[in-house]
């Protein structure tokens, strides 16, 4: 069963998520960030996390936007560079990221489309039974609802993840490359 993510239930998800991105830029910010982030989706009209239900359990989640500029307004983004401001006094070492994430958005903001997937996992045991696309088909109605045609989705290009995204219908529109990493950008058209 699909439905909204409630507010209690965030905890599942901010977990879900830093378990699956570990090393990547929205965990090395922590889990009160991830928190935050997915909070600002789940109340604002512009944003939804849907959840994968088998029991009560929430097995999969997909959050994403249809405007991320009106959830990325002034006040997150000073929260946000707070917490990037902490996570680089405890871990100087992710700079280079906080670097390639504003590359990154910057070359994205180029394609010109701002309704976004900013995040999608399925528990490990419960992967390739179709959950992930019933997701990506919830969020496609989300957007669709919006009066919108089409929304993005981006993944590390080393990932199987890019394989996920080919099957279920997205056109890659874009890899953006810094230094040794590449980004690969989907398209999905409604
Ligand atoms: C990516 C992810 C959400 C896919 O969820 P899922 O429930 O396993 O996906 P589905 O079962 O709906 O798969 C849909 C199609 O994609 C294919 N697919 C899914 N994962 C794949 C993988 N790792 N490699 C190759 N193909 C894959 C499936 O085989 C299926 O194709 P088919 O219909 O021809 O059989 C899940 O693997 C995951 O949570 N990964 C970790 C987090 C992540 O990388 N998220 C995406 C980046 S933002």
């Amino acid at each position: 069963m699909i439905e909204p993510i409630k507010i209690e239930e965030i905890n599942t998800i901010v977990n879900m998520h830093y378990d699956a991105f570990k090393g990547l830029l929205t965990s090395d910010l922590g889990k009160d960030y991830i928190t935050y982030l997915f909070t600002n989706i789940i109340n604002s009209e512009y944003g939804i996390c849907y959840g994968y239900k088998i029991d009560s359990k929430i097995v999969g989640f997909v959050c994403g936007t249809s405007d991320f500029k009106k959830i990325w307004d002034i006040k997150f983004k000073v929260k946000l560079a707070k917490f990037a401001i902490t996570a680089v006094i405890n871990n100087p070492s992710i700079i280079h990221k906080i670097v390639k994430y504003l590359w990154v958005h910057y070359q994205v903001g180029k394609i010109g489309i701002n309704a976004h997937i900013l995040s999608i996992v399925v528990l490990n045991n419960y992967r390739k039974k179709g959950i992930g696309l019933e997701l990506v088909k919830n969020f496609s109605t989300f957007i669709r609802n919006k009066n919108l045609k089409s929304y993005l989705v981006n993944t590390d290009a080393n990932t199987q993840a890019s394989k996920f995204y080919f099957k279920t219908g997205f056109k890659l529109v874009k890899t953006i490359k810094f230094f040794n990493k590449k980004d690969n950008w989907f398209r999905y058209d409604l």
